[in-house]
């Protein structure tokens, strides 16, 4: 039997189409509503926040759409991502299940935002736009589009939730290093933010506020726009490269997985390595358990509403129906900033409400436990979100040994920690709380939800 440990596809392999799940679900997604009127918006609404590329895959009902060249070379860089068999983790869970992780820590900035940035710097330089602003909770996200933004020649401004700009100097320096500005959020450089300032002058910040300050910034000045590192329609596409590649890459192992599992902040991630997967059984009239994995301090798939809501606290984001937990909902801290999100992206919010994926919510320190034993038998020291798909992985081997049934897990190991190692000393100092969300806060933010007919 083979002892193979990765499965490597040349760069000719890169895909040379993203995959759009929409042209294979039984029901389309909701329309996006317009902030003020409630009703049902046309592109040109888009057009100050987004380039009109951008805007048309968003709305795309096409089964493929082509990756561009110039992006196809800049994914060459890290792409394809290595496909790794678990031997060392299936022997000492003795369990008889099959593991495989897709392993998206080998980009430039240690996780899989760059397979959008790139994509989203791209649209956005060809349509003349000269400047980028966004949001980021873990810094991931802004440190993608900040490497993103030096490869095209566009300015980045970063506005990053306050609590993580305090926690974590070295993704703001990295921001920095590719040539990004970093701002603290909420900032007195927007309405948004004096606004939050005025009553809360010590405010942590969250990613609902750190995303109106960046929007409002976009949409006053005609040169920027706006790049979102997750949710949105458009972003969950391009993470389709996850999948495709760990499709061909099981086919080399000879396997097919029974389970496929992710980590869900907004759900691009999951998204990119499911829904080619979703789509494939879909077509081929089977089906296929797919395991979504959140946090239970902001648990917007077990917990929220399906409904429609705003994408930001300030309220100046087109309204989605998606998953929510209201975006008056701020979840108590804990260390996985990039899960810290009142929503679910709407597409996936669909995949849920058709019944096909299970969502559950873990605790901060029962994903700690699993990233450690992972990086104790596999050696890669998993980012705070990804332990959640790690502890999802390891829960399902633990039923195949107890059902005695070996079943075939694959699952997306989005990112490393090596800049997430406070989170870690945490934990090792048994420092870590497993703290509940309000349930008085997550009711009163749904009440807030507004009233669509
Ligand atoms: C490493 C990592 N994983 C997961 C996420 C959550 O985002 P998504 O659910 O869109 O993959 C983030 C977000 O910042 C992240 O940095």
């Amino acid at each position: 039997m083979s002892e193979t440990v990765k499965y490597l596809l040349d760069e000719t392999r890169i895909p040379r189409d993203w995959y759009n799940i929409v042209a294979d679900l039984p029901r389309g997604p909701e329309p996006v509503l317009h902030p003020g009127t409630l009703q049902p918006i046309g592109p040109s609404d888009l057009e100050p926040l987004f380039p009109m590329a951008l805007i048309a895959q968003e709305v795309a009902t096409e089964r493929h759409i082509e990756i561009p060249g110039p992006v196809r070379d800049v994914y060459r860089q890290w792409r394809p991502t290595p496909l790794f068999r678990a031997r060392r983790l299936e022997r000492a869970l003795d369990t008889p299940a099959h593991i495989y992780y897709k392993y998206e820590g080998v980009s430039p900035a240690g996780s899989h935002k760059p397979n959008t940035a790139v994509a989203q710097a791209f649209y956005n330089a060809e349509a003349g736009v000269k400047r980028l602003t966004t949001e980021t909770g873990a810094g991931q996200w802004g440190s993608s589009l900040a490497y993103a933004g030096a490869l095209f020649g566009l300015d980045v401004q970063v506005f990053m939730v306050r609590v993580s700009f305090d926690q974590k100097p070295y993704r703001r320096a990295l921001m920095e290093a590719w040539g990004a500005e970093c701002i603290p959020s909420p900032s007195p450089r927007t309405n948004s933010g004096r606004q939050i300032l005025a009553t809360h002058p010590d405010s942590s910040g969250s990613l609902g506020i750190a995303i109106s300050e960046a929007v409002e910034v976009a949409a006053q000045n005609d040169d920027t726009k706006y790049a979102l590192g997750s949710v949105l329609n458009h972003v969950l596409l391009h993470q389709t490269i996850i999948g495709q590649e760990a499709m061909e890459q099981m086919a080399m192992a000879g396997e097919a997985p029974d389970i496929i599992v992710g980590c869900t902040g907004g759900g691009s991630n999951f998204a990119g390595i499911a829904f080619p997967f979703i789509g494939a059984a879909l077509r081929a009239g089977s089906s296929i358990k797919v395991v979504a994995c959140e946090p239970a301090a902001c648990p917007s798939l077990t917990r929220g509403t399906y409904a429609y809501d705003f994408g930001d606290t300030g309220h100046l984001t087109p309204l989605v129906k998606m998953h929510t937990l209201g975006s008056a909902f701020v979840p108590p801290g804990f260390h996985a900033g990039g899960l810290r999100y009142h929503g679910m992206a709407p597409l996936v919010s669909l995949v849920a409400d058709l019944g096909l994926l299970e969502a559950r919510a873990y605790t901060q320190n029962a994903c700690f436990a699993a990233g450690l034993q992972f990086a104790r038998t596999e050696g890669i020291l998993p980012a705070p979100e990804a332990n959640h798909a790690v502890r999802g992985a390891i829960d399902e081997a633990l039923r195949c040994k107890e059902e005695g049934v070996g079943r075939t897990i694959l699952f997306n190991l989005c990112g490393h920690g090596h800049f997430d190692m406070q989170a870690y000393i945490d934990y090792g100092a048994g420092r870590l709380e497993d703290r509940e969300y309000d349930p008085a806060l997550l009711q009163a933010a749904l009440e807030a939800l507004p009233a669509v007919a």
